[in-house]
């Protein structure tokens, strides 16, 4: 039997990008991969880890539709989000006779996705590649919009490339596996989306944190779905991050400057980006942008994902100096996403040094709750 499911397109300047998402769907890929390149060669990129959990369920999948898979594995650490990972797997293909015509399957994460693009972004100049995201980041996110690269030692995601893959696989299912904490880590994205333009998303969050959280596969599918909607949209609008796209930072600003003290360690991404939510709701609340009753809906939606490891102890004006240390951003950008209400924010800049640096002292109440 077919798995119930839906499709999204993005929409590119290199053309539509379907989206399918149904649980079961990994062991009917072979039937939606057909559809796209058929004769082609296939490697699936995934990490030991993910292989063993889903990679059998993948083969199958394909086999039931006649398509044979090579496999490639590397180590899904962020530390190993790195070039020479990208060279290794390219010679590995080199060496499998893999030529432009080949098109690669990321199995896997957010570091898989993101190397495997990046690798099919440079192979021969550019190969096509379909993510298969396993993760809730990658499900709503990363595999979404054609960013892919790897770290530098002096930043993340500082080399790489647009790419699109020419098309996104989500099987709700293989998140059945994913330890809680980066299942959480996941839903701080998707309040984060519910925020910047989806208010029925955020009422999903608000009213049916519980299901959700317990893995009901109907409010997991309209979360998904609403999710990965609202980032097509936005990335159709705005394909290489000039402007619009930028709305998608929202808690990125302080959470990235959260990570970089916690040297990557003490939070995920996703519960930096909790914090910096929580952060830029109380920024907008002092600068008077937003009412009372949004600041604590957002807050209370953001609190209900799970408790936040505590934020490092640190003076507010080095998290203020950090806020600059982003390698991407020239001082003079430094713009906050703030919300306006649920379901609309705006990009702010020129925010006075003393409202951000009260804001920050703040946190520290806030985290005492
Ligand atoms: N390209 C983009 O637009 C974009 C957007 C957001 C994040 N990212 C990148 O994504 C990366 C983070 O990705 P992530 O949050 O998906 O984490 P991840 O790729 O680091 O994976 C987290 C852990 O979960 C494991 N895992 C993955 N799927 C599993 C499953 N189904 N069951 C059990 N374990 C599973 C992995 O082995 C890993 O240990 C970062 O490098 C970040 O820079 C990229
Ligand atoms: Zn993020």
């Amino acid at each position: 039997m077919k798995p119930r499911g839906s499709v999204l397109w993005v929409r590119t300047s290199s053309g539509r990008c379907p989206v399918w998402i149904g649980a079961g769907l990994l062991g009917y890929a072979g039937r939606y991969l057909k559809r796209l390149r058929p004769g082609r060669r296939w490697f699936a990129v995934s990490s030991p880890p993910v292989w063993s959990l889903w990679g059998s369920e993948l083969q199958r999948g394909a086999r039931s539709a006649g398509l044979q898979l090579d496999t490639l594995l590397m180590d899904d650490r962020e530390e190993k989000k790195r070039l020479d990972t990208v060279e290794r797997l390219a010679e590995e293909l080199l060496r499998c006779g893999a030529d432009r015509g080949a098109t690669l399957l990321a199995l896997g994460g957010g570091v898989v996705g993101d190397v495997a693009g990046f690798l099919a972004a440079s192979y021969m100049r550019g190969v096509d590649y379909v993510q298969v995201p396993t993760t809730l980041v990658g499900q709503i996110d990363s595999a979404i919009g054609g960013k892919t690269g790897v770290n530098l030692r002096g930043g993340k995601n500082l080399l790489g490339a647009f790419h699109q893959p020419r098309a996104v696989l989500v099987d709700p299912g293989t998140l059945s596996t994913l330890p809680l904490r980066e299942y959480r880590a996941g839903l701080y994205e998707v309040v984060k989306c519910g925020v910047i333009g989806d208010p029925a998303l955020f009422r999903l969050l608000e009213r049916h944190m519980s299901s959700v959280l317990a893995g009901d596969e109907r409010a997991l599918h309209t979360m998904l779905v609403r999710s990965v909607r609202l980032k097509a949209r936005i990335v159709a609008r705005d394909e290489r991050e000039r402007n619009l796209r930028r709305v998608l930072n929202f808690g990125h600003t302080f959470g990235h400057a959260f990570e970089a003290l916690t040297n990557y360690r003490g939070l995920r991404h996703g519960e930096a980006v909790g914090w910096g939510m929580i952060a830029a709701t109380r920024l907008a609340e002092r600068l008077g942008r937003v009412s009372r009753e949004t600041v604590e809906r957002i807050i209370t939606v953001v609190r209900s994902v799970g408790a936040l490891p505590a934020l490092p102890r640190l003076p507010a004006d080095r998290v203020y100096a950090q806020l600059f240390a982003d390698k991407k951003r020239r001082e003079a950008d430094l713009c906050f996403i703030l919300p306006r209400r649920v379901g609309q924010v705006d990009m702010v800049s020129d925010v006075p040094r003393a409202a951000v640096l009260a804001t920050l002292r703040r946190l520290a109440s806030d985290q005492a709750l």
